[in-house]
């Protein structure tokens, strides 16, 4: 039996895979290599000693899905592959929806062809929209997304809730993350995107290597401890094992569809995370306070409870390891 991963050269995913290989399970990769490379493979090998089947396709291509379940027998989907950019999506609705949507409605079909019912999806805090309560848990409201990266996020998730009401033998994890940063201790895989980064930390990262000449902090007039945004960082590595807690929940469990908050429970701002990164990597990190950016929130959140009582979860790393795994990393693949 094997478990599909589908976006399992990404950031997110590839730190999922060393976990499963290193679990013991026997890991199939489908990636377009879109936003990843193939040398991730590499690395994966060097550090768990063992590779992976890779297929190098996309997920709207659902005949070479469909071939993949006939040549292998899969236990579980995990799904990471999407487009994942809030800025390109607010530019590239149609691009978004098309890809983020169809390709799971494709994967999911293909999985109900070939009766597979064990589903995890790569959810978001970005669900939420802007909360009206935090600490955010998963009973708060969903759906007041802001772009179409997170409305591709939260329509699936729809999808997910209408196919359990319709044959309850599903069985679905829906893991929604807050912010994914850090690395592998190893600095061999990480998050390393293609050209100006978007999201704060690999920004912040390039400018301590002069990559980037000034970070901009994206307002400080927000009602924060000092202004700027506050979110809940978590270590990738906290997060991957999360997969593998969910995983053991759908093993046990056998049919149902759960929802969990993947996150630290502690918010921090932009400027803590400049500071901390300094102190913690001996860098300097010039930056200047600039105007929001439209579509921003002020503070975001979870309370992990829920995952803690039932997938026995809780995030390990601290907002040092943060630091220094994400330093560490660009430092490794310069
Ligand atoms: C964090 C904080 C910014 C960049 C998004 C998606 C979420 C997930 C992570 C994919 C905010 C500030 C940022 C910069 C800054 N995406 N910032 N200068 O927006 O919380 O979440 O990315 O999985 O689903 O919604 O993450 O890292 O972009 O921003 O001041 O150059 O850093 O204003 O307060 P965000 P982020």
């Amino acid at each position: 039996m094997s478990i599909l991963v589908t976006g399992g050269t990404g950031y997110i995913g590839s730190h999922t895979v060393v976990e499963l290989l290193e679990y013991g399970k026997d890991v199939i990769i489908i990636d377009d290599l879109s936003n990843s490379k193939i040398e991730v493979l590499d690395s994966i090998k060097e550090i768990t000693n063992k590779t992976p089947k890779f297929y190098q396709i996309n997920y709207l291509d659902k005949e070479k899905i469909r071939k993949v379940f006939k040549e292998h027998d899969i236990e579980t989907v995990i799904n990471f592959a999407g487009f994942k950019a809030v800025g390109e999506s607010v530019a590239k609705p149609l691009m978004y929806y098309h890809n983020n949507i169809g390709g799971a409605i494709n994967l999911l079909e293909v999985m109900q062809e070939f009766g597979v019912k064990n589903f995890i999806f790569s959810s978001s805090a970005t669900v939420y929209g802007d909360p009206k309560v935090t600490p955010i848990t998963e009973e708060c409201e969903v759906g007041g997304t802001t772009n179409p990266y997170g409305t591709s996020k939260f329509m699936i998730e729809k999808i997910l809730k209408d196919l359990y009401n319709s044959d309850n033998s599903w069985n679905i994890c829906i893991l929604r993350y807050f912010n994914p940063v850090g690395a592998h201790q190893s600095g061999l895989i990480g998050e390393n995107p293609n050209g100006i980064p978007n999201n704060l930390m690999p920004y912040i990262t390039k400018v301590a290597n002069g990559e980037l000449e000034i970070l901009s902090v994206y307002g400080n007039d927000y009602s924060t401890k000092d202004g700027t945004g506050v979110r809940d960082y978590i270590h990738v590595v906290d997060l991957a094992k999360g997969h593998i807690k969910a995983m053991e929940k759908l093993e046990k469990e056998k049919s149902g569809l759960y929802i969990y908050n993947l996150g630290t429970g502690t918010g921090y701002s932009v400027l803590e995370i400049i500071e901390n990164f300094q102190k913690v990597n001996n860098v300097k990190v010039n930056y200047k306070i600039v105007e929001r950016r439209p579509g921003d929130i002020a503070i975001c959140y979870t309370n992990p409870d829920k995952a803690l009582n039932e997938l026995e979860w809780k995030a390990e790393k601290g907002i040092e390891d943060m630091c220094r795994d994400s330093w560490n990393y660009i430092n490794n693949n310069k």
